[in-house]
């Protein structure tokens, strides 16, 4: 689906998210910035067209992976100058454990059907001490704002969509935010793969979430696999 939609993916998600989706980064690219050393290496997970990654090359040295192909070829493209961009699946890391930094995804876990194996691969090449931040679109948990959401998802973004991109693509990215588990239930997610002190922090009303979590130090973390 993705490779489908690479060529107009940041439009379409600018007009969709009204241009939140930029802020929303930047956010998350505060909190790895935060978490992480100067110099320290970063893995995108499903990096897109690599503008999450763009943030953080600055400071850091990012290898984006991704399942696209076509994705990755926009990312090469970029300006973001990327370590590393490799085609590999979030279940499946061609890294060797504690080989980052940090690890961060945005607007990925949507798209993913075994959030529990992906957060446990993500634990696993983090290094002990490093971060985990993966940000994605959520539903409100006020229930007028809720209703606002999901009008907004239901009618108004479609036809925004539709006028950028198949239908068929946008009713899939709507659908998958649908699939998405509670913020409450995410975080138990992350700490069931072995990860500490897992956060969400909603953004724009809760609209978008900032999930956060750390990789337990040596001997917590053998406690917490064995
Ligand atoms: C909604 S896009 C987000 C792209 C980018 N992170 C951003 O901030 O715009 C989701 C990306 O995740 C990738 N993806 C989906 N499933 C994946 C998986 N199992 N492993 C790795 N990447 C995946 C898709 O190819 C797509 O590029």
């Amino acid at each position: 689906m993705f490779d489908d939609v690479a060529e107009r993916y940041d439009l379409l998600n600018d007009v969709i998210s009204l241009g939140l989706d930029r802020w929303w980064r930047r956010v998350a690219a505060r909190a790895v910035a935060d978490a992480t050393a100067p110099g320290a290496r970063v893995l995108d997970l499903g990096c897109g067209t690599g503008r999450l990654g763009a943030l953080m090359a600055g400071r850091a040295r990012v290898v984006g992976v991704d399942v696209s192909q076509a994705m990755l070829a926009r990312a090469r493209d970029a300006a973001a100058p990327f370590a590393g961009l490799v085609q590999a699946s979030a279940f499946r890391l061609p890294f060797a454990d504690a080989s980052f930094g940090a690890v961060a995804s945005g607007f990925v876990l949507r798209n993913l059907e075994d959030l529990g194996g992906a957060f446990r691969e993500m634990a696993r090449v983090t290094a002990p001490g490093g971060a985990v931040v993966a940000l994605d679109i959520t539903g409100p948990s006020d229930r007028r704002l809720r209703r606002l959401f999901d009008a907004y998802f239901g009618t108004v973004a479609p036809a925004l969509g539709g006028l950028i991109e198949r239908r068929e693509a946008y009713c899939y990215l709507v659908r998958s935010l649908a699939q998405l588990p509670s913020p409450p239930e995410l975080c138990t997610l992350l700490e069931g793969a072995g990860l500490a002190a897992a956060h969400a922090r909603p953004l724009t009303w809760g609209t978008a979430t900032l999930f956060t979590a750390r990789v337990r130090q040596g001997t917590d973390r053998k406690k917490a696999s064995g």
